[in-house]
């Protein structure tokens, strides 16, 4: 069986980093390369990067190529932006990768990808019922899946939540900026994760981003009604995920709709 290769980005607030990834396994089939984000973060300057990290691989002009960004995307297009540069909003992405690197690619919201990742690889591998993936970085992702299909776009880090947007308080970004303790941060995550808990009746809570791999360190602080699990790929997630839903995107699906996250690249 020849290996099943899409290649995945992850535009961050402080890293922009891209591998190609072994759909089979989920894991780069080389190096990951990262850039740091260019300050200020403009469309403009962020094509480039990426430019040069599609450039640094020898990839085949058709690759499949999968964007997560740290946004709501409506088919291909920024919504709205809290953590890049504000000229992104109303952003074609595709449109965008294409004028400046002359491939064709998807763009997906940065949670999503990750989602799709922890489903098809990682921590909620194969899960049925309802999972939420959120992602704690600068800010607060969310990923919703029911029985395995994903609904784009929920933006549960922007909840308003005792009266302040749930990521300015509940964010990894916040414990950092705040000088949180773990217990301090653990207070906040527990009301954050409530509130959703209480909206949404998730079966599985899946806890990404790069503080994911200190997660004894809060993890067993948080009280919920669903089981909280620490993501298995973490920083990984969403590279692969975006590079999963990039090869279904070409093999015929769409890129960021609802759809199921069992697609195509497990099994064949
Ligand atoms: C954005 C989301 C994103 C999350 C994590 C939020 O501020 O609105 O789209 O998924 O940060 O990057």
């Amino acid at each position: 069986m020849s290996k099943k290769i899409a290649f995945g980005i992850d535009i961050g607030g402080s890293g922009i980093k891209g591998a190609p990834v072994d759909l089979t396994t989920g894991e780069f089939a080389e190096e990951r390369t990262r850039i740091p984000t260019p300050d200020p973060s403009t469309p403009e300057a962020v094509a480039e990067v990426l430019y040069e990290l599609v450039d640094t691989y020898d990839l085949p002009a058709d690759a499949p190529i999968g964007v997560a960004f740290p946004a709501p995307i409506h088919h291909g297009t920024v919504r709205f932006i809290a953590n890049l540069d504000p000229s992104w909003t109303g952003v074609d992405i595709p449109a965008l990768i294409h004028r400046t690197t002359g491939r064709a690619a998807i763009a997906v919201n940065d949670a999503d990808a990750a989602g799709i990742a922890e489903l098809r690889y990682g921590a909620a591998r194969d899960a049925d019922g309802v999972v939420l993936v959120s992602t704690l970085g600068t800010g607060i992702g969310s990923a919703l899946f029911a029985d395995g299909v994903l609904l784009p776009n929920t933006e549960l880090g922007h909840l308003e939540i005792d009266g302040h947007d749930a990521e300015k308080r509940a964010a990894e970004s916040a414990r950092d900026r705040e000088n949180l303790s773990w217990d301090e941060w653990a207070e906040r995550l527990q009301r954050y994760f409530a509130v959703v808990e209480d909206l949404l009746s998730p079966d599985l809570v899946v806890v990404g981003g790069g503080v994911s791999k200190k997660h004894d360190k809060f993890l067993p602080k948080l009280h919920l009604r669903a089981p909280i699990v620490p993501a298995q790929l973490r920083n990984a997630a969403g590279i692969v995920g975006a590079a999963a839903l990039a090869a279904d995107s070409a093999g015929g699906q769409t890129g960021a709709g609802a759809q199921s996250t069992r697609g195509q690249s497990t099994g064949d």
